[in-house]
């Protein structure tokens, strides 16, 4: 066993020890082949060395479609900290990148759902944005949607937040709760966005109101108009619940991240008070809450993928489980059903 720092790890690497965070979650497992996908996730947190078997290396190669989550970050990133500096935005690139993203996942959405959630407090926005992008292309093909309105939906929801960038960052970091003053600037990033993806985008109106209204609620609760229901155009209904589906499932400056059983059971309980209920029903439907393939830890030590994926408010996971953390080698996969085994759960989710 060798330790090396993060950035002499390579894919194809087995890693010899447990990587835990300071907080005592369990990031990565000893045992795990290094993929691309854990570079990301383990530079997100901040880790600076891991131990690896010096006599262990299987070549791993990067999906498509981790290069194409890598390169909508990477675009989404430039496009904000150009709108920050009140520079002209390469909105072709943006275009090209959801026009990617779309395709891929007309494909297979289920390689595009594994991508999403990983991320660092910093990139969050960034992230954050082509996540909310990745599943509201889901609902909106669920819907029945053709090319042109995924693509406006895609555009929209990859834009959602472009108007945080004239939000100072100490209000947008701050770990407390924001004063009423702050709230009140936090809350024009709908008005701000508004007014760059049309004046200074060029882009349509129904791309712009995305912007405006994706903290409108289902009851009228929400911002900046307060209007309910059938007052809010569906994009904006959409790219609100994915908006919010992925805020909980994601670390952030004030909470940690909530599990994805935990989230949905959220937006499955607000369906009809905050959100659409018919989107909601759809939502539940489509992103499958743990991708098959997703590795998960169980409240019993035990680790393995997940084979059924399940259904939020009814049938649970079904578990390939091939090591133990609590007990014996496990030397031939077996499957644990959760819905035969009420006092077991989902602990933590890998990758
Ligand atoms: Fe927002």
């Amino acid at each position: 066993m060798i330790r090396l720092e993060l950035s002499q790890l390579k894919p194809g690497m087995r890693l010899a020890r447990d990587v835990i965070l300071p907080d005592g979650r369990l990031l990565l497992l000893a045992g795990f082949v290094v993929k691309p996908l854990y570079l990301r996730k383990l530079d997100s947190f901040r880790i600076e060395h891991v131990y690896v078997d010096e006599d262990f290396f299987e070549p791993v190669e990067e999906f498509e479609e981790e290069r194409l989550y890598n390169h909508a970050a990477a675009t989404i990133k430039t496009i904000f900290a150009m709108a920050r500096r009140n520079r002209d935005a390469d909105i072709v690139q943006v275009r090209e990148t959801v026009n990617d993203i779309l395709n891929r996942v007309m494909e297979n959405e289920t390689v595009m759902l594994q991508l999403t959630g990983i991320r660092d407090i910093d990139s969050y926005t960034f992230l954050h944005s082509v996540d909310v992008c990745i599943y509201s292309i889901i609902i909106g093909k669920k819907l029945g949607y053709g090319k042109d309105p995924l693509m406006t939906l895609g555009m929209g929801a990859i834009l959602h937040d472009i108007g945080k960038c004239k939000v100072p960052v100490e209000i947008l970091q701050k770990p407390d709760k924001l004063s009423d003053e702050e709230f009140h600037i936090m809350k024009l990033h709908t008005v701000y966005g508004w007014e760059i993806i049309k004046n200074s985008y060029q882009l349509g109106t129904k791309i712009a109101n995305v912007a405006f209204q994706h903290h409108e609620k289902w009851d009228g609760s929400g911002y900046p108009m307060g209007v309910s229901a059938n007052d809010i155009d569906p994009l904006s209904r959409i790219v609100a619940l994915a908006d919010v589906y992925d805020a909980l499932t994601s670390d952030r400056v004030y909470k940690k991240k909530e599990l994805p059983h935990v989230a949905a059971e959220y937006i499955l309980n607000n369906s009809g008070i905050l959100f659409d209920p018919f989107i909601v029903d759809l939502f539940i439907d489509s992103i499958a809450v743990y991708a098959e393939g997703t590795l998960v830890l169980l409240n019993t030590g035990e680790v393995g993928s997940v084979v059924s994926s399940g259904h939020v408010g009814g049938s649970r996971q079904k578990i390939s489980v091939f090591s133990n953390k609590a007990g014996p080698p496990v030397l031939q996969p077996y499957i644990v059903d959760l819905n035969e085994r009420a006092d077991v759960e989902i602990v933590e989710v890998f990758v």
